[in-house]
C-alpha cells in the first residue's frame, strides 16, 4: 500500500511559513505518497495530569494519526536558538504513553526554516536529538534547512523551485527508509 506520512507544524501562527510549505509539500506528494498536514492548534501544554485517560481530544487524535502514519515531517521553525516550545511539546505528547510512543519507530524528516541565513539549523540539530530520545528515527544524511524562506513564498504556497525538488527527494529518502524498515 501507499506511504502515508503525517506533517506536524512546530508553528502554531496562521502565516506560518512553515506550515505553508508543509502544507506544499502535502498539495505535490510524490505519486504513491500521501502527505497530511496534521491539525495542532489545540495541543495543550504538556502537562502530566492531563496525559491520562481520557486524553485531551486533540492529543488523542494527533497520537492517533501519527501511530497510523508510516512516517513523519517535522517542520520548525527556531526561536532563540533552539526549537520552539510549540515543537518540543508536540514531541512530548508524542513521546507517551512511555513504551507506547507514537513516534516511536517511525522515520522522520526534519525540515527546519528561517527568514534567515541559517535556517533554523541550531532546531534542527535540537529536533534531531529529542526525535532520538523517542527512539523515533531521523533521516540522516543531507539535512532540510530551509534559509530566506519569506522569499520563497507567497500567498501561503512555497515557491522555491530548486528547494522545492531538494525535499521532494529528501522525501522520497524517507519513503526508502519505510520501505527498508518494512522488510
Ligand atoms: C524568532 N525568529 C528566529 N529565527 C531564527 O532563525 N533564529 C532564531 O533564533 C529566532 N528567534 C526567534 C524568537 C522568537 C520568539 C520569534 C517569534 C521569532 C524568527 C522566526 O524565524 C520567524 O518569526 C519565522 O517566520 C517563524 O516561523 P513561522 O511561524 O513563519 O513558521
Amino acid at each position: 500500500s501507499s506511504p502515508k506520512l503525517i506533517a506536524l507544524s512546530g508553528s502554531l501562527r496562521k502565516a506560518s511559513y512553515t506550515t505553508a510549505l508543509l502544507r506544499t509539500l502535502a498539495a505535490n506528494a510524490p505519486a504513491g505518497v500521501e502527505i497530511e498536514v496534521a491539525e495542532v492548534a489545540d495541543i495543550p501544554v504538556y502537562n502530566q495530569d492531563l496525559d491520562v485517560e481520557p486524553y485531551p481530544e486533540g492529543v488523542a487524535r494527533l497520537r492517533a494519526q501519527v501511530q497510523a502514519a508510516d512516517g513523519v515531517l517535522v517542520g520548525s521553525p527556531e526561536y532563540n536558538y533552539a526549537m520552539p516550545g510549540s515543537t518540543k511539546n508536540l514531541l512530548d505528547w508524542l513521546s507517551r504513553p512511555y513504551g507506547k510512543a507514537a513516534l516511536a519507530g517511525k522515520p522522520a524528516l526534519i525540515i527546519t526554516t528561517s527568514p534567515a541565513s541559517t535556517g533554523g539549523v541550531r532546531a534542527q540539530a535540537q529536533i534531531r536529538g529529542t526525535l532520538a530520545a523517542i527512539g523515533a528515527h531521523p533521516l540522516g544524511g543531507a539535512e532540510v534547512v530551509v534559509p530566506f524562506i519569506d522569499k520563497k513564498t507567497t500567498d501561503g504556497v512555497f515557491t522555491d523551485e530548486g528547494t522545492l525538488s531538494f525535499i521532494e527527494a529528501q522525501v522520497k529518502r524517507l519513503v526508502d527508509e519505510i520501505e527498508v524498515r518494512k522488510k
